[in-house]
């Protein structure tokens, strides 16, 4: 496992740390391939509930590494573009709920690989960008799709277009962040929302996140017949046995995961 991201477990959740702080984790290609790494091997082990994604130091990521960049063709920089995107798609395809603590700067590419986690929390002194416009770029990782998605066209266009940054109360205020927390508290806020999953029938978050997925980007008709068939099938697993017996019974369930 390469050093340039880090992987821990606290509990049932998966801590993956970018590492690479003395660039504000930009980047480059050595710290995507140590994150696709990290996502392949957290699915591999298949025994982490949540993952929570952050970055050490005072930087989550501040983008795509620029040094690296200005010396690309434009035929390595459309692989560059593809890396990212195969390894924010793994990351987004994990079956567990993923978490971004944002704890610093979020730009460009540190931007888009929060929105390629499922949710975000805040430090309240966290910063928001898609800063590309700035450096006569535009997102490469994803920003033009996952940004509409996450806050809304007229949002992801002012952000996108004008380059400025957000802060924490603002990315909040339009449903780029979830929450905001004092520094201090922002970790162990985000390692209990993967805590809350990881408590629930594993099988259940899965699927709904499954068909969250596929349904935002179908036709609601679809996504609703999605929904149905999934919504039947969960209906043969021993969890869902195990989840109503136990309320019905008034215990806790406990969860097999099957
Ligand atoms: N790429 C490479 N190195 C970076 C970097 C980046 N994106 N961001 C910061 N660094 C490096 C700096 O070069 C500096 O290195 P040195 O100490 O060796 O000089 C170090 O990190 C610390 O940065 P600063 O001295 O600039 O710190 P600051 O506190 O003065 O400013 C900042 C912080 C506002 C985040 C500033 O670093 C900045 O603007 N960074 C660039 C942000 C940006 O434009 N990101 C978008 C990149 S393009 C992209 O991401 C494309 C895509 O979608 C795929």
């Amino acid at each position: 496992m390469t050093d340039t991201v880090l992987l821990e477990r606290r509990g049932a959740v998966a801590l993956a740390t970018l590492n690479r702080p003395k660039a504000l984790n930009a980047l480059d290609s050595q710290t995507l391939e140590g994150l696709e790494a990290v996502v392949a091997q957290v699915a591999g082990e298949g025994d982490a509930r949540a993952l929570v994604l952050t970055g050490a130091g005072r930087a989550f990521a501040a983008g795509a590494d620029i040094e690296a960049m200005r010396k690309m063709t434009p035929l390595e920089a459309e692989a560059f573009g593809r890396l990212g995107h195969r390894v924010f798609g793994a990351l987004e395809e994990l079956e567990i709920p993923t978490i971004a603590a944002v704890n610093g700067y979020a730009l460009g590419g540190g931007c888009e690989l929060a929105l390629a986690c499922d949710w975000i929390y805040a430090s309240e002194k966290a910063v928001f960008g898609q800063p590309e416009v700035n450096l006569g770029l535009i997102p490469g990782f994803g920003g033009t799709s996952r940004m509409v998605r996450r806050v809304g066209v007229a949002w992801a266009k002012e952000i996108i277009l004008t380059g400025e940054n957000l802060k924490a109360d603002e990315a909040l205020r339009i449903g780029l962040a979830n929450k905001s927390f004092e520094p201090e508290a922002l970790l162990d806020a985000a390692l209990a929302a993967g805590e809350s999953a990881a408590k629930r029938g594993p099988v259940a978050v899965a699927m709904a996140k499954r068909v969250i997925q596929q349904g935002q980007d179908a036709d609601v008709r679809i996504a609703h017949a999605i929904e149905q068939q999934a919504f039947g099938l969960i209906h043969a697993t021993r969890d869902r046995d195990e989840g109503m017996d136990a309320f019905l019974q008034k215990r806790d369930p406990v969860f097999q995961g099957s």
